[in-house]
């Protein structure tokens, strides 16, 4: 008996040492929960800013939301959560801010993929743990998003648009690539990475 509790104590630290390199099924479910916390909150606090700013000063006036103020806000999220976040799609708007990586592309065609296939729109996720070109382990995860009724104001197809947004538009974002969507089309993603 007391030969085999000394193995064991023995053993523990290689056990210890062995989770501590390789993140468990736990941690990753962990890491996956906060990111969707953070995701939430950014999309909520988007859609919150949008729907004042479209009430007070209408859809052109709004634009600046998604063009300033909403890095500021994924910036303050980041922050709180420990974490990058970005918005990433095939169809930009703003190519310098939202071009996908080779990870984030994948990413973009299995969330598409699980739209398509009859997911929950507000429920398509997909992450996992990953080596970054740095050598270092991430967990990177990614939210769909999918266009509803207050996104058609600008990302609708171009003659639905207002002459203002139409106008605003043009002079912002003359490679504009991101109008002509369809209610229940999917758009992009929220992108979140967490170096481990
Ligand atoms: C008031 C106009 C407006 C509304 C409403 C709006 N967007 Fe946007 N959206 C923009 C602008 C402007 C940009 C470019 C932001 C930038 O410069 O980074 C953008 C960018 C994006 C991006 C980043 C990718 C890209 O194309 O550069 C995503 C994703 C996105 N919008 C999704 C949505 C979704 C989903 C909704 C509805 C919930 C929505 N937007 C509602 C104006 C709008």
């Amino acid at each position: 008996m007391k030969t085999h509790r000394f193995v064991l104590a023995a053993a523990l630290p290689f056990v210890l040492a062995a989770c501590a390199s390789t993140p468990s099924p736990d941690k990753k479910a962990a890491y996956a929960a906060e990111a969707r916390t953070a995701s939430g909150e950014l999309i909520k606090r988007l859609v919150g800013e949008l729907n004042d700013d479209i009430a007070k000063i209408g859809a052109h006036g709004a634009i600046g939301v998604c063009k300033d103020k909403a890095p500021v806000i994924a910036g303050e999220i980041a922050k709180k959560h420990g974490v990058g976040i970005k918005r990433v799609t095939f169809k930009n708007r703003n190519e310098k801010r939202s071009t996908p990586d080779a990870w984030e592309a994948d990413a973009l065609r299995a969330l598409e993929k699980q739209l398509a296939s009859g997911g929950d729109p507000a429920k398509l996720e997909h992450y996992d743990i990953v080596t970054g070109g740095d050598g270092k382990p991430y967990f990177r995860y990614t939210k769909g998003l999918v266009i509803g009724g207050l996104c058609m104001n600008c990302h609708g197809p171009k003659d639905s648009l207002s002459d203002a947004v139409k106008a605003k538009l043009a002079t912002e974002y003359p490679n504009d690539q991101a109008t002509g969507y369809q209610l229940h089309q999917f758009r992009g993603a929220i992108s979140i990475t967490r170096p481990l």
